[in-house]
């Protein structure tokens, strides 16, 4: 795969430089070219846990992978000692690709990683990728906007620096603000959040959306309503990571899942398959 030439030929990845670089949800296929131009050019690349092997194996075969994410039995090493680690690598005059899940400005501290190589002195690129909170909810039969249905959303983290919600949401304003809310990591505080939205106005009915891994071959959509929705994650649970849609739009999945292809060979999120294998199409439940 490193041996063809790419139809796009972008900027050289200079030594001494870093990349900050969004792989997108998960499935190959969603790299931007700039991404795989990065992959193939690196000399070391710092990857988080979200960045899966299919990804990494389009990279250069003699580059160095320092894993950087939440590992089983090894703590995540501090933000901290991420950014010096980048900073250390590019002073060493190394092509450093900084490769994250998603998009890297998206819930994904790479703005502190940036400011990071900024204040140091360090010249970097930003490469953008498709967020979870758009794509994935998009190959979930989930529109994140739609005429007629909403003209505002908002994309909120349900995950506080403590591990609960953040402390600093103004849930009045979300719940009677944006028509649309999208939630990261928010599959263990959707009790929570439920609770809270409703309390401050949002209807209980409120159509929810949960796409699980999306893009991925385990990518499985529940679609529920705020007042059961973590009743039903208990009851079902969806695998992780999981992006989740609050809002009518999530009800557009049910009339495209017959039409949606998401597996090789045109299975469609209906069919009950998923891009390379079984898709778990969890019982509607409204
Ligand atoms: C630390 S945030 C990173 C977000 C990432 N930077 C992005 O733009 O998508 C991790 C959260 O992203 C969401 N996420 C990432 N990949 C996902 C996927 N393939 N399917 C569903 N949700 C995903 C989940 O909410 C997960 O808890």
């Amino acid at each position: 795969m490193s041996g063809l030439s790419l139809p796009w030929s972008g900027p050289p990845f200079q030594p001494g430089t870093v990349w900050l670089v969004g792989a997108g949800p998960g499935d190959a296929g969603l790299l931007t070219l700039a991404a795989l131009h990065a992959l193939r050019e690196a000399d070391v690349i710092l990857y988080d846990a979200l960045v899966g092997a299919d990804i990494l194996q389009l990279a250069r075969p003699d580059a160095t992978l320092e894993p950087v994410g939440k590992r089983a039995g090894k703590p995540r090493p501090t933000q901290q000692a991420i950014n010096d680690r980048l900073i250390e690598r590019a002073r060493e005059g190394l092509r450093v690709l900084r490769l994250k899940g998603g998009d890297p400005f998206t819930f994904g501290r790479g703005g502190e990683e940036a400011l990071a190589l900024a204040d140091a002195g360090i010249p970097f690129r930003v490469v953008p990728g498709v967020t979870a909170g758009i794509g994935g909810l998009g190959l979930a039969g989930v529109p994140v906007t739609q005429r007629g249905m909403n003209s505002s959303v908002a994309f909120v983290t349900g995950h506080g620096s403590a591990g609960d919600v953040p402390g600093d949401l103004d849930w009045v304003a979300l719940a009677l603000g944006p028509q649309v809310l999208v939630f990261y990591m928010a599959l263990r505080t959707i009790g929570t959040i439920a609770e809270r939205l409703i309390a401050a106005g949002k209807p209980p009915m409120t159509p929810v959306a949960v796409a699980s891994n999306a893009s991925l071959p385990e990518q499985s959509v529940l679609i529920t309503n705020l007042a059961r929705a973590a009743s039903d994650i208990t009851r079902l649970n969806p695998g992780r990571p999981a992006i989740i849609a609050v809002g009518e739009v999530a009800l557009i999945h049910n009339r495209l899942a017959a039409w949606q292809q998401v597996g090789p060979n045109g299975e469609t999120l209906a069919d009950g398959t998923g891009p390379t294998g079984p898709l778990r199409h969890l019982a509607p439940a409204l």
